[in-house]
C-alpha cells in the first residue's frame, strides 16, 4: 500500500496553526505528528517537504453546477472536476438544473455513474424538487444524497417550485437537508417587465440587482424560513446575497443547535455593484450580485458566525452564451479552480483568517451534510489534502484557466497563494500543473 509523508507542513485545521508532519498510507491519514519529527518511516514511502508551505483539508463544494448530462458545451463531469482539484477542492456537491433536470432515482443513479467513470475529485449529487414529484423526494436515500435542492426563484433550467402547496409537502420532509435558492419570482418577474418596457432587451447589466431585487431575496427567504421553522426541516439557504437576509438567521458557532443554515458564495464576497460596468454579463449571477454595503455585512457575518458555508456556484456558460443582451444572457459564471487562492486573498488583506476559511470550506460542509470522514485533518479520516504555497503569486489569465468554457471573471487578477498539490483519497491527484488522473474519485457518504 502507497505511503506518502509530508513533512514541515503548517498544518490548519480545527482552528489550530502548527507544523507538523503527517503520514497518508493508502486513502487515509494514518499519523499526524506536531512538532516533533516523525520517527523512521518504511523506505517506500514518498517523502513530500512542505516547509514554507500550508496543509489544508481539501475544500468541500457545496454548490456546483457541473453540467453534465446535457449541457456538456459549457462544462462536464471530467472537465470541471480537474478545474476543482487544481483548485484544491477535492469534493463537490452538484446541483440538479442539468438536462434533464435531476427529478428521479434513475436520474440520480445516472449522474453517479457518469462521475465514477469520470471524475478526479469526489462527487456527491442533490436531487431536485418540483411541484410534483414529492413521491421521488420520498424515495431518495439519505445516505447517498446530498439533499433536496429547491428553487425559489427559476434561474438556469426549468426547476421552480412556485405552488405553496408542494412547498409546504417539501418541507414536511424531515429526512434530508433542504438546499434552497430563495429568490421571489413574481417579484423579479414584475421588475423585469419594468425594466424591458424602459430598455427593450438590452437592459444595461448595473440593473440586474434592481430586477433580482434585495426584496426578491428576503421575500423568497424569510418564507423558507418560516416553513422550515414550522416543520422543523433542516433548511440551507444557498449563495445569500443581501445584509437584509441575515437578519433571518442565527448566530452560533455550534452547528449542532442549528435548524437553519446559510451558505454564502465567493462571487458575493469579491464583487460588488461598481464591478457591473467592467464585467458586465461575465458577473451575471443569481441572486445579482449587490451593493458593496451588502459584500461587507456579508464578510462581518462569515466572521460572526452568521453564515457557515463559503461555496462557489460554480456555474459555466460559454462566452457565446454571455454575449447575448441582458434578458437572453444566462446567469451564472466558472469560480471552482479560484475559489480558495480567492478566499486566501482575504486572510493576506487581514479580513479573514485562514483558519476561519478552513472552517467554512472544509469543516462545515461535513458537519452540516454529515459527510462521513471527510473534511478534517484527523487521522483514519480520507487523506482529502492540499498543500499551498502561501506566497507564490500568480494571475488568472487564459493559459492557466482550466474550465472547459475557457474563461473567468477574474480573468488578470493576481492572487498571492498557489495550490502546489492535492490529494484525493490518498492519490496524488495534482502535482505543480500536472494531474495524476489514474484515480477516480468517490460518491460522498453521509451519516444520516
Ligand atoms: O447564476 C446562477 N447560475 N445561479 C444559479 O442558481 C444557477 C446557475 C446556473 O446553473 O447557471
Amino acid at each position: 500500500m502507497k505511503s506518502t509523508l509530508i513533512t514541515n507542513a503548517r498544518i490548519i485545521n480545527e482552528n489550530r496553526n502548527f507544523t507538523g508532519h503527517l503520514l497518508i498510507r493508502g486513502q487515509y491519514i494514518e499519523k499526524i505528528w506536531a512538532d516533533t519529527y516523525p520517527p523512521s518511516v518504511a523506505p517506500q514511502t514518498e517523502i513530500i517537504n512542505a516547509q514554507g508551505k500550508w496543509l489544508l483539508p481539501g475544500v468541500i463544494d457545496d454548490q456546483v453546477h457541473f453540467r453534465e448530462p446535457g449541457l456538456t458545451h459549457k462544462g462536464d463531469l471530467y472537465t470541471e472536476p480537474k478545474a476543482a482539484v487544481a483548485g484544491g477542492v477535492t469534493s463537490f456537491m452538484d446541483m440538479p438544473n442539468t438536462t434533464p433536470s435531476t427529478t428521479t432515482q434513475a436520474l440520480l443513479n445516472e449522474k453517479i455513474s457518469l462521475a465514477a467513470s469520470k471524475s478526479i475529485a469526489n462527487f456527491g449529487f442533490f436531487i431536485g424538487a418540483t411541484n410534483d414529484n414529492i413521491e421521488e423526494l420520498k424515495k431518495t436515500d439519505p445516505r447517498t444524497t446530498c439533499g433536496i435542492k429547491v428553487f425559489m426563484g427559476s434561474s438556469t433550467g426549468n426547476l421552480l417550485v412556485d405552488d405553496p402547496q408542494a412547498l409546504d409537502a417539501i418541507f414536511r420532509l424531515r429526512k434530508l437537508p433542504i438546499a434552497v435558492h430563495a429568490e421571489d419570482d413574481t417579484i423579479i418577474k414584475k421588475n423585469l417587465e419594468t425594466y424591458r418596457s424602459r430598455y427593450g432587451d438590452d437592459i444595461p447589466m448595473e440593473m440586474h440587482p434592481l430586477i433580482r431585487s434585495t426584496e426578491a431575496c428576503f421575500q423568497a427567504s424569510s418564507l423558507a424560513v418560516s416553513l422550515a421553522q414550522l416543520h422543523k426541516s433542516r433548511l440551507h439557504l444557498i449563495h445569500l446575497s443581501t445584509a437584509q437576509e441575515i437578519s433571518l438567521l442565527g448566530k452560533s458557532a455550534r452547528l449542532s443547535q442549528k435548524l437553519i443554515t446559510a451558505e454564502v458564495c465567493v462571487h458575493h464576497l469579491w464583487f460588488d455593484d461598481q464591478d457591473y460596468e467592467a464585467k458586465g454579463s461575465l458577473i451575471k449571477w443569481n441572486p445579482a450580485i449587490k451593493r458593496a454595503e451588502d459584500r461587507e455585512a456579508l464578510i462581518a457575518a462569515l466572521l460572526d458566525n452568521h453564515l457557515d458555508i463559503i461555496a462557489t456556484d460554480h456555474a459555466p456558460h460559454t462566452l457565446a452564451e454571455k454575449d447575448r443582451p441582458y434578458t437572453l444572457a444566462p446567469s451564472g459564471a466558472p469560480m471552482v479552480q479560484h475559489s480558495l487562492p480567492l478566499m486566501l486573498q482575504f486572510h493576506h488583506q487581514g479580513i479573514i483568517p485562514v483558519e476561519r476559511i478552513v472552517e467554512k470550506m472544509c469543516h462545515n460542509p461535513a458537519e452540516i451534510f454529515r459527510i462521513k470522514n471527510r473534511g478534517y485533518i484527523r487521522e483514519g479520516y480520507y487523506a482529502d489534502l492540499v498543500i499551498v504555497d502561501p506566497n507564490d503569486p500568480w494571475t488568472v489569465n487564459s493559459h492557466n484557466i482550466l474550465y472547459k468554457c475557457g474563461w473567468s471573471p477574474l480573468q488578470g487578477t493576481l492572487l498571492k497563494s498557489r495550490v502546489c498539490q492535492t490529494f484525493v483519497n490518498g492519490h496524488l491527484a495534482y502535482d505543480q500543473g500536472q494531474f495524476n488522473e489514474s484515480e477516480r474519485g468517490m460518491v460522498l457518504e453521509f451519516d444520516r
